[in-house]
């Protein structure tokens, strides 16, 4: 029976009944939580004992809640706010990624490159529109078949991307005319990723690339990563590996990879720093990536090497020359001299050198820096680990003064941080600990608040409870205000299929540095402005305390929400967890925005509230 009136539920917020049917329902509805109240009561006292009970307690609270508001989002939306839903953008903004519109930027009068760089002041434009699906998109499969298959219809790539696609990293066809198929681990499609991976682990030293995390390789960036297959290979390694390219109008590294389900954003090497702190990844991976390493004299190399841990490896391949069997070109040759040079600045050795594959390691040792000869890329000046948001690049090595200066061979080889590698990065371990301890519990309330929404059209029998979501439900998530990056800690623990990109707002504490040590995936933004990602690219955004946090900041909420509908696919989730009074807010844009949402009250006393969202799949 509850069923039943569920199903009527869901399809009341699917759809958009008469009024005859509304009255009707409301009076269902109305008994139903008649019943409901009467049989909740034995179940409370019987559910308190096990936590998989708590959670369908949980449902059925959430059930209640989402009746009453029902009620109340009824009440308001047959009055005037239905007129203020927004409309389709046009199609030509089908792929729009806000701060990129390279004829925009051309006309401002940015060249060289620089016109394909985050320019956020450029293309404010007025029109609030919701970014709408193409024509043929469909639900991504799941991880792990969506890794390998996806859907040609969700991205967009030209005929002759798709033929020029033939490297290492960008291996890819077409299965029927509406999938591409990618590397599969089955070796039905040759690709020569396992082996370089391989070949990379010798060169530093190791017996076999599962021995990368032992060595101290737990974050790998990968610039300009093809459509993402070292990556897809490094996740069976238990190796993050996030890709950033540049905004690409088709044929997008980072949408192709998102797509796949690997972690990737916009991001490059022109004049800004990246948008982490210093001493943060312990690979930085370029294989035929088209950098011009040695211009801009040498900043590009400063760049990496600021985000390179001590001990860390950069890793540059071209394997295309060595394919075409032809020698060095001049122009490399000259790059690979200055590079010499540049290297030597920057107190890395050169490793091991095979066929194109240069490994170079940046010094463990601080002193290094004091020891070199002629010094012309000096230590720079810094105030104590200042964390930078796309700040210009510099010509002085950073990180040398860090507390965080630790070799990444010396971290302990376990996968938790001991409580000396927390404090370094500012933290309490107990607060630490305590957080972790919250968000396990939290992210069990989570994945038992979707089940009602996924499987309200699944039929089931009278006394059925819910089945859980299967673990592989979402893939991309986004923790929008990730602290110490606890609900990604929770969905590994719970071996859920999913990644997180923790996103640490710009001004916020810092603890970007502690969530990228932890080995997750993890980014500075400033919520004020886009987020560096294609449409539809994220299953899943979470965000605990981001409104209330904001609502000191002098941004447009409703852009906010806007762009989280750009990125998030339709038919995702984004459960919010704020305030009493933000969450309120939260709904009446969720509503503007189409979005189906159910305030849930966590009956603990506190004026916390969730806001569980889906994003109905519009076409028109
Ligand atoms: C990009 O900028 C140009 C020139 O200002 C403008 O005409 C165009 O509509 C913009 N494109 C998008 C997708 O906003
Ligand atoms: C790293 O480990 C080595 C060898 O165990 C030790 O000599 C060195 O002092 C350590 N370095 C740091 C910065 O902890
Ligand atoms: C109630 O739960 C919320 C979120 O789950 C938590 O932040 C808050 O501290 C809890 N309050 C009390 C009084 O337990």
């Amino acid at each position: 029976m509850r069923s039943s009136w569920f199903n009527k539920l869901s399809l009341i917020f699917g759809h958009r009944p008469p009024l005859s049917w509304l009255i009707l329902c409301l009076i269902s509805i109305l008994a139903l939580i008649a019943v409901l109240g009467s049989s909740s009561s034995s179940t409370f006292d019987s559910a308190s004992y096990t936590p998989v009970s708590f959670i369908y307690t949980n449902y059925r609270r959430i059930k209640e809640q989402a009746a009453v508001d029902y009620l109340e989002l009824r009440s308001v939306s047959l009055g005037a706010s239905r007129q203020r839903e927004l409309s389709l953008c046009g199609k030509e903004r089908e792929n729009y990624v806000p701060c990129y519109n390279v004829s925009a930027n051309l006309l401002a009068g940015f060249k060289e490159g620089e016109e394909f760089d985050r320019h956020c002041e450029i293309s404010r434009e007025g029109e609030r529109c919701l970014v709408r699906p193409p024509k043929d998109y469909k639900i991504p499969l799941r991880w792990p078949i969506g890794r390998d298959v996806i859907w040609s219809g969700n991205v967009k790539i030209t005929k002759d991307q798709f033929l020029s696609s033939g490297s290492m990293t960008k291996r890819l066809m077409l299965l029927e005319e509406n999938q591409i198929a990618f590397h599969s681990e089955d070796g039905l499609i040759f690709d020569g990723v396992k082996d370089y991976s391989r070949q990379l682990a010798e060169m530093i030293g190791l017996g076999s690339d599962t021995e990368f995390p032992q060595a101290g390789v737990h974050t790998i960036l990968d610039v300009n990563c093809g459509f993402g297959s070292f990556g897809a290979h490094l996740v069976s390694l238990k190796v993050m590996a996030v890709c950033i390219a540049a905004y690409e109008a088709s044929g997008s590294q980072v949408q192709l990879s998102l797509e796949r389900g690997l972690p990737a954003m916009i991001g490059n090497f022109i004049t800004r720093q990246l948008p982490y702190p210093s001493l943060s990844y312990d690979m930085v991976h370029c294989a035929q990536c088209g950098v011009i390493w040695d211009e801009k004299d040498g900043m590009l190399l400063i760049e990496v090497d600021r985000v390179l841990k001590p001990g860390g490896y950069f890793v540059l391949t071209s394997p295309a020359n060595r394919l075409h069997g032809s020698s060095l070109s001049t122009k490399k040759r000259t790059m690979l001299t200055s590079m010499e040079e540049l290297t030597r600045q920057l107190c890395w050795t050169l490793l091991a050198q095979q066929d194109e594959t240069f490994v170079w390691q940046k010094t463990a040792d601080i002193d290094c820096y004091t020891s070199r000869k002629h010094a012309a890329v000096p230590l720079c000046k810094e105030g104590n680990d200042a964390q930078l948001y796309y700040q210009p690049l510099v010509s002085c090595i950073s990180g040398a003064s860090s507390k965080r200066w630790i070799p990444i061979q010396n971290r302990s080889s376990g996968s938790e941080l001991n409580s000396a590698e927390i404090e370094v990065h500012g933290v309490q371990p107990d607060d630490f600990y305590e957080d972790l301890q919250f968000w396990r519990s939290a992210l069990k309330n989570y994945w038992s608040l979707l089940t009602p929404l996924i499987f309200s059209d699944h039929p089931k029998r009278p006394g059925d409870e819910d089945p859980l979501p299967p673990f592989n439900m979402v893939r991309n998530v986004m923790d929008m205000n990730a602290n110490y990056g606890g609900l990604n800690a929770a969905f590994l623990e719970e071996e859920k299929a999913a990644w997180v990109m923790n996103v640490v707002p710009a001004r916020a504490p810092k603890t970007l540095s502690l969530i990228l040590e932890r080995g997750f995936a993890g980014v500075l933004h400033d919520w004020c402005e886009p987020f560096p990602s294609y449409p539809r690219t994220y299953d899943m955004l979470h965000a605990n305390g981001l409104l209330s946090y904001l609502s000191s900041e002098r941004c447009s909420m409703m852009d906010l929400f806007l762009e989280m509908d750009r990125i998030l696919r339709p038919e995702g989730w984004a459960v919010l967890s704020d305030k009493v009074g933000a969450i309120k807010m939260a709904r009446a844009f969720a509503t503007q925005i189409r979005w189906e949402a159910r305030v849930i009250d966590l009956q603990n006393g506190s004026d916390q509230r969730l806001l569980v969202c889906q994003k109905p799949f519009v076409r028109k």
